[in-house]
């Protein structure tokens, strides 16, 4: 603490001694939900992941995604795309609207995590036409105007599950080590509404929930997910990518149980995310080159389809089969392999 409380004043930082004896790490009950009869455990509050996935996952529960025995036929249809774009995009405005650390602003409004609000959201989507973003959420005014998050999964041989995703925010935070200590100090600040009440077309937000205060912690969209089913965890899942998390954790979890593709398949998938604002459907390149006409449909249907410039996300996942079997599956995208004993 003295190493850290130097370095800060070496760097006109403004953190003292009180400030780091105030703080504590916080245990939070983990959220729960149920989609197609598995449970779903993911982060409550500061993080928005466990809330915005589970609302999501409500949502594709009432939709009416194109299935077909071939995974990748339902998959790659227009109409999935779209629906789940048109399920990121409210979601996200959600997260906007209502998210922040819950020692402040309350926990998160239980319709969040009601399947029937998600019923209603869902039945709100027009299966043939994308929603502008401004029409979501007319309540939040407008105003004019890189990476390095690292996640694991474990699984030991008792079949415990960890779930972890740890952030600096980008690559090695602010890049300042404390001297004699050897650790890095993050850049997180950057995660709390940087202007209040400055929200816009390019994605800043300046909704209340999420403004700087006191004390407060920001909040985050690393979502760690376990997947469950009769107690027994089944499936577990993260990664880095700021605000795509939560949606690269959804299209790996929907890969595999919705469309029932292998895990190795249901990582590799090209990824797609549209986070409310900017009103931009962001796909990995590799969604264009495989499916053309794919993204045809869904500029017909109305939403700007843009190439990501990278990867979405780095989804290292489990899969824990009927018998125990392990599955490692690391994400070739970043860096990271599986390794077992
Ligand atoms: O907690 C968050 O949501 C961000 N600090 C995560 C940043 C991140 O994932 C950057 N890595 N790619």
């Amino acid at each position: 603490a003295d190493l850290l409380v130097a370095e800060m004043k070496a760097g006109d930082g403004v953190i003292t001694h009180d400030d780091l004896k105030e703080y504590d790490a916080k245990e939070r009950p983990a959220i729960h939900g149920r989609f197609r009869g598995y449970d779903v455990y993911a982060p409550p509050p500061p993080s928005s992941g466990g809330t915005i996935i589970l609302e999501m996952l409500h949502m594709v529960e009432k939709l009416d995604l194109p299935r077909s025995d071939e995974p990748q036929l339902g998959r790659w249809n227009p109409k999935t795309v779209h629906l789940l774009t048109e399920t990121m995009r409210r979601a996200y405005a959600d997260r906007a609207r209502y998210l922040g650390d819950a020692d402040f602003v309350g926990p998160p409004p239980a319709k969040l995590l009601d399947p029937k609000y998600a019923a209603e959201l869902a039945a709100g989507i027009d299966p043939k036409k994308a929603t502008p973003s401004e029409d979501v959420a007319k309540d939040v005014a407008l105003s004019d105007g890189g990476p390095s998050t690292t996640h694991f999964s474990v699984v030991d041989g008792d079949g415990m599950a960890v779930s972890l995703t740890t952030t600096l925010e980008n690559a090695f935070g602010t890049k300042i080590v404390v001297r004699g200590a050897g650790f890095l100090l993050n850049n997180e600040m950057t995660d709390f509404n940087l202007r209040p009440g400055h929200t816009d077309r390019t994605g800043r937000i300046g909704t209340s929930p999420n403004q700087i205060a006191p004390g407060k912690r920001m909040l985050s969209s690393m979502n760690p997910v376990i997947v469950a089913k009769n107690g027994r965890p089944v499936l577990v899942v993260g990664s880095p990518g700021g605000r795509t998390i939560i949606n690269t954790t959804l299209l790996v979890v929907l890969n595999h149980f919705e469309f029932g593709m292998p895990l190795r398949d249901a990582v590799d998938a090209p990824r797609h995310h549209h986070q409310w604002f900017p009103d931009v459907l962001r796909i990995e390149r590799s969604l264009r080159e495989k499916n053309p006409e794919l993204v045809a449909g869904l500029e017909a249907m109305g939403h700007r389809v843009e190439n990501h410039p990278g990867n979405q996300g780095d989804a290292h996942s489990i899969r824990i089969d009927d018998n125990g079997g392990l599955e490692g599956v690391a994400d070739d995208r970043r860096s990271g392999w599986a390794a077992g004993e």
